[in-house]
């Protein structure tokens, strides 16, 4: 059997700490890394194998990206970050030239390959890598609204004291400003989350996780760690063919865009989508979602 291999592109703040995520999850594999900038790629190499004693991970490498595209998963998440005060979707116009010439770089890409896409905005971004990899589109997702939905969770559990692998709610639609709460559909042991906590109070608890982004920006610069750690489970539910419902960034046929829905993950990308029950409001409210993402859709697409 070989050692599943797992091709990170982009090794700055966010690729590096999914790197070290991965290998502090144990998942054996071999990590690949891929960066324009190859002396601080080689710098993140050097760091990270000095973690590889405490690890099962059974090697790290730089490689070209041709290497990078016979990987069994290929993480992108090269880019401009958000700054200060700045929009997701402010990073369009350059993160959309980046992953064209990466994804041109790569060539022909392993044919059963997961592709994950970091860079943002994630949801226009993993639409674009969809146009221009040789991959179904259940082979290639992005991040999404996995890492709000469990900010989300997180804030629910230490309000009522109930571990937040037990309760299920999701952020769905736009990875952004324009994401939505899908709380009327939340559960907790089958009990709807509005019998544990009144919906204003839900309704504050999601905006708190929606703006949390700006906060850590505005105190550190860039965030990291939270979305590292969910890509490295993503890698573990792929690897392990877990079959886990996690909301990323995938291609709706209704609507014609990548946004977040609870999907189930496993060794072949995408099995499934689930679309939760709305309240009228949260159905007005993605159906504004889906307009946001189809309008920057739009501007790329006349860019292409
Ligand atoms: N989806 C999410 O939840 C989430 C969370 C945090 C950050 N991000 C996004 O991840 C991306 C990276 O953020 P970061 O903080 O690591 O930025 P960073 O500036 O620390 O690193 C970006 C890296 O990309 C590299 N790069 C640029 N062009 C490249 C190319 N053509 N090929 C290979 N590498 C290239 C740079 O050299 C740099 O090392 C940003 O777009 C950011 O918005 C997404």
């Amino acid at each position: 059997m070989h050692a599943t291999k797992i091709a990170i592109i982009g090794t700055g703040t966010v690729g590096a700490t999914t790197a070290y995520a991965c290998m502090m999850r144990n998942i054996t594999a071999e990590l690949m890394l891929v960066d324009i900038n190859e002396v601080g790629c080689r710098g993140e190499l050097l760091d990270l194998s000095d973690a590889l004693s405490f690890c099962t991970t059974s090697n790290i490498k730089q490689v070209s990206y041709k290497q990078a595209a016979q990987a069994d998963i290929i993480i992108i998440a090269a880019g401009k970050s958000q700054k200060e005060g700045q929009a997701r979707d402010e990073l369009l116009a350059a993160n959309q030239k980046v992953l064209k010439s990466i994804i041109t770089e790569l060539g022909t890409v392993n044919p059963q390959a997961i592709v994950i896409i970091i860079t943002n905005p994630v949801d226009i971004l993993t639409w674009y890598a969809q146009q221009l990899i040789n991959l179904p589109v259940s082979q290639v997702f992005g991040s999404g609204t996995m890492l709000d939905s469990q900010r989300l969770r997180n804030l629910i559990s230490q309000k009522i004291k109930v571990a937040e692998q037990s309760i299920h709610t999701y952020i769905i639609g736009e990875h952004g400003d324009m994401q939505v709460a899908a709380l009327s559909a939340g559960r907790i042991a089958g009990v709807p989350l509005e019998q544990f906590l009144n919906i204003k109070e839900l309704n504050r608890l999601a905006k708190e996780a929606r703006q949390k982004v700006y906060e850590i920006i505005s105190c550190k610069g860039c965030t990291c760690y939270g979305v590292a750690s969910c890509v490295a489970a993503l890698c573990e539910d792929i690897i392990f063919d877990q079959n886990r419902i996690v909301p990323v960034s995938c291609y709706s046929n209704q609507y014609k865009v990548c946004m977040s829905m609870p999907a189930v993950i496993g060794a072949s990308g995408i099995k499934q989508i689930i679309s939760p029950p709305l309240s009228s409001p949260e159905q007005s409210a993605l159906l504004e979602s889906i307009e946001t993402l189809q309008s920057s859709l739009n501007k790329l697409k006349t860019e292409l």
